[in-house]
């Protein structure tokens, strides 16, 4: 990646989960070096703060620091409250919490926990901070998702895996989830000025895992890490989605090394993600459906304000019919 590429982040403000380890924290380390403003997130305030203190150890910014466990509903929208009360805008948001687990966990909400983390909780927040996000001249909604969306499957009838179990299948399923979730959303923000695209980070030395790994995980990992990338190279993509120039006004795309990539012929599929939007906004806890300007069922209840008044915004012309670098705007097929 070149650095003369990339946008100058001097100023912008950029909010990142899971900013305390790993991929979540290189992320921030390479924004605040090009003069952003970072907020970072965690469960743990001593680890939070360590990274903050690391952080402006080596750039000296600004860097903002926010506790929440995004397993939890409620602290979700307690961190979304917090954000907006400090953030009065936010010019990119970067949705990088996530993780494996072996075996099935309950979250406070009754909800298993892979899904809950790694989908709804970046479902959720976004959703939340919509206005901030809209105050922004051209704001990016950047996921971190992972290849493993090329073996991930949806299964409606069993979201929860509460008829049969696996991690990895858990897992896979919340990183389509995370590209499906990208594409909507782009569909949905069509008419704003912002963004959302999708990335795998490769394969990165940090704690993925560790907490509940699966046998297999713990035989090959020791020995596969020397070949891992270190997480300063995991986080280039967050980081180029987060701040080229070029990128200004691609929305709705997939990435991996910096460059566009497609993803499974599933993450294409508009009528599983409309599905799963309209199922995420129900297990959010909101009720009321409205629909988008497709005529389709599907944003509700607090979504149903935020992201209907861009549904219904005036279309932006350059928005509409954009191409850039060879990289077409929205979806591919
Ligand atoms: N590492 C890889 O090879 C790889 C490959 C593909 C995709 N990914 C994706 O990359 C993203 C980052 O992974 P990573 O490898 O950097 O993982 P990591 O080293 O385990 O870091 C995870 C971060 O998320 C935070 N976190 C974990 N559970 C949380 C919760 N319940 N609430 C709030 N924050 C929580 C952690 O904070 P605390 O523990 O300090 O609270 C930490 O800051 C994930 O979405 C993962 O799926 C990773």
């Amino acid at each position: 990646m070149e650095q003369n590429r990339r946008r100058p982040r001097t100023g912008k403000t950029v909010l990142i989960t899971g900013g305390s380890a790993g991929i979540g924290k290189a992320t921030a380390l390479g924004l605040a070096a090009m003069g952003a403003r970072v907020a970072i997130t965690g469960r743990n305030p001593q680890r939070v703060h360590a990274a903050a203190r690391d952080i402006r150890d080596a750039h000296r910014g600004e860097v903002l620091t926010f506790v929440a466990d995004l397993s939890s509903q409620s602290e979700v929208r307690r961190l979304a409250d917090e954000v907006q009360h400090a953030l009065p805008r936010i010019d990119v948001l970067v949705n990088n919490v996530g993780g494996y687990w072996n075996t099935r966990r309950v979250t406070v909400d009754g909800l298993e926990h892979t899904f809950a983390l790694n989908h709804l909780a970046p479902f959720l927040l976004t959703n939340l901070l919509l206005d901030r996000l809209k105050v922004s001249a051209c704001a990016r909604v950047v996921t971190v998702a992972s290849n493993a969306q090329a073996i991930g499957r949806i299964d409606f009838d069993d979201l929860q895996g509460e008829q049969s179990f696996s991690g990895a299948r858990a897992y896979n399923q919340s990183k389509l989830a995370n590209v499906l979730f990208t594409y909507e959303l782009a569909r949905r923000l069509r008419n704003t000025d912002i963004t959302a695209n999708a990335l795998h980070p490769g394969v990165v030395n940090t704690s993925f895992g560790a907490a509940d790994p699966a046998l297999v995980q713990r035989w090959l990992v020791p020995f596969l890490r020397p070949l891992m990338k270190s997480p300063a190279r995991g986080a280039a993509t967050s980081i180029h989605l987060a701040s080229a120039h070029e990128l200004e006004r691609v929305t709705g795309r997939f990435f991996a090394n910096s460059q566009p990539k497609p993803s499974s012929a599933r993450s294409y599929d508009e009528a599983t993600a409309a599905r799963l939007w309209h199922v995420s906004s129900r297990l959010v806890g909101q009720g009321e459906t409205v629909e988008d300007t497709n005529g389709r069922a599907g944003v509700e209840g607090l979504l149903h304000e935020k992201v209907t008044d861009d549904l219904v915004g005036a279309p932006s012309p350059e928005r509409s019919s954009r191409s850039l670098g060879g990289v077409r705007t929205g979806p591919a097929p």
